[in-house]
């Protein structure tokens, strides 16, 4: 008996092993103390460092959000293939650790995590990157240096930089969408479901500009150019950001900015930044538009258009099982004071109405029944996003056919995941979720 389960757990092992293991570095390619500490490379390089500190990269093993999901998903799985998933996340959250040895499985012991590992995703991480040997799933390929005594090669876009402490060299892979693409698309370890797509979205979209690659817009053309008060976007002007990289470096055209600001208006105020959130509700207030076609009004049917304006990716992108993005409809009787019709309005526990009209994919157990736990998602029953520069037109039937005497209010929202998954994760009221108004339409008739 005992022996047939050591036979079983070794074909479990090199089974995994062969699906993820070619492509994984092996957990003892590197020693931690290789990696140069973030605050060491702050001591020269202080702008960038205060911009990355709190970002999501820094918080990626922190995130007290993405913490409680991860205990939750591994609970009560007994399918190999789901639990090898729910053991990936340190893959990609924790990317120090795993190349150097620990943490192996998400459930390891979070307090021994070393210290440099828990800073998340960091600058001695990317900035030893070579190349990606695959586009998911983390396929970045290191050669870092020998810690502070040896740091080796920092790779980045310069031709011409130069550093006492370190040897620096050009790096086409820095300039372009793949360093972050290897990451920021996922797929189940076991049943190869896309999880997350954000790469493919932007590779298969009007932003890469496949015929001329100087027209090309990269992740970095609208991501690492965003400042306060100037989000970067496709709708808004991506202006240069003339500085110096290091406190005694040249003065440069573009200094690269290291934020990282998504639409998560929430995770960094929890360590008491303040920047960060304000600049994700700027990159959300300049992602998309919304149109109520008053010269459709046809038949007591109203036509509501929503277009990607902003985004390099689909709207919205990441998480896009547990992101919310809906509409808010109330139409009011303006002779009768009163509300006629409504969809998308948030309950007295902040809860979303099911009918509501949400714009996400939904995960399915390859039976056609939902899921929402990821390490059990073999299929996508839905997909209903707004990819960039594409609109999607909703078409609302008016009560009782009324086609005038009508005030209509519209409003796209974005909250970065649902409060009754929250509420269900981390326990009710812990984490009151923040929601976005990202556009608005109103108008009489
Ligand atoms: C997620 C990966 C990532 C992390 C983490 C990261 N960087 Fe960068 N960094 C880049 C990329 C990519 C570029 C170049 C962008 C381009 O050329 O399109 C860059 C550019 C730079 C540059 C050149 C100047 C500039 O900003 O344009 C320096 C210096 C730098 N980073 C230092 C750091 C330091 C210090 C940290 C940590 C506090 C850090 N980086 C964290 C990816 C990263
Ligand atoms: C003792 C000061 C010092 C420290 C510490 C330091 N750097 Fe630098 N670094 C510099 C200077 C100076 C430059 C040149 C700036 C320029 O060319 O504009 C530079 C340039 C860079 C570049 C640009 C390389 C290129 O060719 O594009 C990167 C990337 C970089 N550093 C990353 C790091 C990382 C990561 C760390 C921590 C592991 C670090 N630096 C620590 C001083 C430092
Ligand atoms: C044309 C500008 C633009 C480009 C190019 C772009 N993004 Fe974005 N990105 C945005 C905007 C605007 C948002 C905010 C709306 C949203 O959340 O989707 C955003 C949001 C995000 C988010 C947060 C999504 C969420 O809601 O959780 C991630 C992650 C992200 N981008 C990664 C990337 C990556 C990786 C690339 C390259 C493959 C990229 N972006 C290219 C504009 C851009
Ligand atoms: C080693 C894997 C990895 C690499 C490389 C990487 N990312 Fe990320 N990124 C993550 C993870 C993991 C998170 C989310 C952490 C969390 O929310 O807990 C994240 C978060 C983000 C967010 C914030 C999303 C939000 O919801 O607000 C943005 C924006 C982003 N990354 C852009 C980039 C860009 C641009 C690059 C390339 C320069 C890049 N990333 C490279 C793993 C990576
Ligand atoms: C291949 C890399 C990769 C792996 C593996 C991975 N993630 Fe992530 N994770 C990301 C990226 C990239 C983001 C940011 C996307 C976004 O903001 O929409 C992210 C964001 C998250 C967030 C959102 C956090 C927040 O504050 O909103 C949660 C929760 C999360 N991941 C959970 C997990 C869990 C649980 C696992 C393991 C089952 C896992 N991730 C495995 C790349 C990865």
């Amino acid at each position: 008996m005992r022996y047939h389960r050591m036979i079983h757990l070794y074909f479990f092992i090199t089974w995994i092993g062969f699906l993820i293991g070619p492509a994984l570095l092996p957990a003892n390619a590197f020693r931690i103390t290789q990696f140069i500490s973030p605050e060491t490379c702050g001591e020269c390089h202080s702008e960038i460092f205060n911009q990355w500190k709190h970002s999501l990269h820094n918080l990626s093993q922190k995130d007290p959000v993405y913490l409680s999901v991860a205990k939750y998903i591994r609970k009560g799985l007994i399918d190999q293939n789901e639990i090898a998933e729910a053991e990936s996340c340190v893959k990609c959250h924790v990317p120090v650790g795993v190349i150097t040895g620990y943490p192996q499985k998400t459930s390891d012991d979070e307090k021994k995590i070393p210290e440099i590992a828990n800073q998340g995703i960091q600058c001695d991480y990317c900035h030893s990157a070579t190349s990606a040997e695959k586009m998911y799933n983390n396929g970045l390929q290191l050669s870092p240096g020998n810690g502070e005594e040896a740091p080796g090669v920092k790779r980045g876009p310069f031709h011409d930089s130069e550093s006492d402490f370190h040897e620096s060299a050009f790096s086409e892979f820095h300039t372009g969408s793949e360093i972050c693409g290897t990451c920021h698309n996922v797929k189940h370890v076991a049943y190869m479901t896309d999880l997350e797509t954000t790469y493919d979205e932007w590779k298969n979209g009007p932003y890469n500009h496949n015929k001329d690659p100087d027209k090309r817009i990269t992740c970095q053309g609208c991501h690492m150019y965003q400042r306060p008060g100037l989000p970067a976007t496709g709708s808004t002007q991506r202006i240069k950001n003339r500085g110096v990289a290091s406190d005694d470096g040249p003065v440069r055209e573009h200094i690269f900015t290291h934020y990282f600001v998504g639409g998560n208006r929430f995770v960094p105020g929890l360590f008491d930044d303040r920047t960060k959130p304000e600049m994700a509700d700027e990159r959300l207030k300049h992602a998309a538009s919304l149109a109520i076609e008053t010269d459709r009004i046809k038949d007591g049917k109203l036509e509501i258009v929503i277009t990607n304006i902003g985004a390099g990716h689909d709207l919205p992108t990441g998480l896009t099982d547990i992101r919310e993005m809906w509409l808010e409809i109330e139409i009011r009787d303006k002779n009768q004071k009163k509300v006629v019709y409504t969809s998308g309005k948030l309950d007295k526990d902040r809860y979303l109405p099911d009918d509501s009209i949400i714009y996400r994919t939904v995960f399915g157990d390859g039976k056609g029944n939902q899921v929402w736990n990821i390490a059990e998602a073999k299929e996508i029953l839905s997909d209903k996003r707004i990819p960039p520069l594409k609109s999607i037109t909703e078409t609302i039937s008016l009560p009782q056919g009324k086609q005038t005497g009508l005030s209509v209010h519209v409003k796209l929202l974005y909250r970065s995941a649902p409060q009754k998954i929250v509420d269900q994760v981390a326990g009710k009221g812990k984490f009151i979720l923040p929601v976005v108004t990202m556009a608005s339409a109103e108008r009489d008739f």
